[in-house]
């Protein structure tokens, strides 16, 4: 069994919804045993400015290890470098059809690259509407590699009353799926009582 921390990839990308990398790492950041490395595209730095008024400074300090775009030499760029995966969040049509057609040009896709080759946990937060088929075909292409195509839609089972609460809800989704240990958000226990009309038997 190693010791190593569990290592996490994150990368945030020019599509709207910066907020859930930046919730990501914010209960990353102090969960021990925890490493994350980061890696902020170019148009990500202007949504999350846009979005959430972070600059990159303040988004990066939220990460254990930082990695520039274009440095296709850093270490997450290698197979040899071990990891639990990567979450790309959220994720631009732009970077989804990098990934779903291998082109590594730049570190995050480089990195998806790998994880993909890698067979490791590939999550891709995808974000735009409609779609066309070029992304559709791009997000299958994904699923095929073994790649998850996460869109981060809100829920509302869960009667959320602010943004957080919807956003934590979908965040909450994705570190179950590396199996981090979250209370973000309430899990499902069944419903809250009858309905006040019962669908017929
Ligand atoms: C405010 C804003 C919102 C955007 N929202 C989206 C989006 O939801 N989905 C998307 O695919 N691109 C979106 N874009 C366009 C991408 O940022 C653009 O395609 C960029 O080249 C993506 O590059 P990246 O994948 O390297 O970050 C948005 C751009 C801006 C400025």
């Amino acid at each position: 069994m190693s010791d190593r921390p569990r290592r996490i990839v994150i990368a945030i990308t020019g599509a709207t919804g910066a907020v859930y990398g930046v919730r990501l790492l914010q209960h990353l950041q102090h969960l021990p045993g925890m490493e994350t490395h980061l890696v902020l595209s170019d148009a990500a730095v202007l949504t999350l400015h846009q979005e959430t008024g972070l600059q990159r400074r303040e988004v990066e300090a939220l990460a254990h290890v930082v990695h520039k775009v274009r440095d296709v030499g850093a270490a997450i760029a290698s197979g040899s470098f071990q990891s639990d995966g990567m979450v790309i969040a959220p994720c631009s049509m732009k970077t989804l059809a990098s990934v779903a057609h291998g082109l590594s040009d730049n570190l995050i896709a480089r990195a998806a690259d790998v994880v993909l080759k890698e067979r490791r946990r590939l999550v891709l937060m995808v974000r735009e509407t409609p779609f066309n088929l070029a992304h559709l075909r791009n997000m299958t292409a994904v699923t095929e590699m073994g790649g998850i195509i996460f869109p981060p839609l809100p829920s509302f089972y869960h009667n959320p009353t602010t943004i957080a609460e919807m956003v934590d809800h979908t965040v909450a989704r994705v570190l179950d799926l590396f199996g981090i240990e979250h209370a973000l958000a309430p899990r499902w226990a069944g419903m809250k009582g009858a309905p006040a009309a019962a669908p017929d038997a």
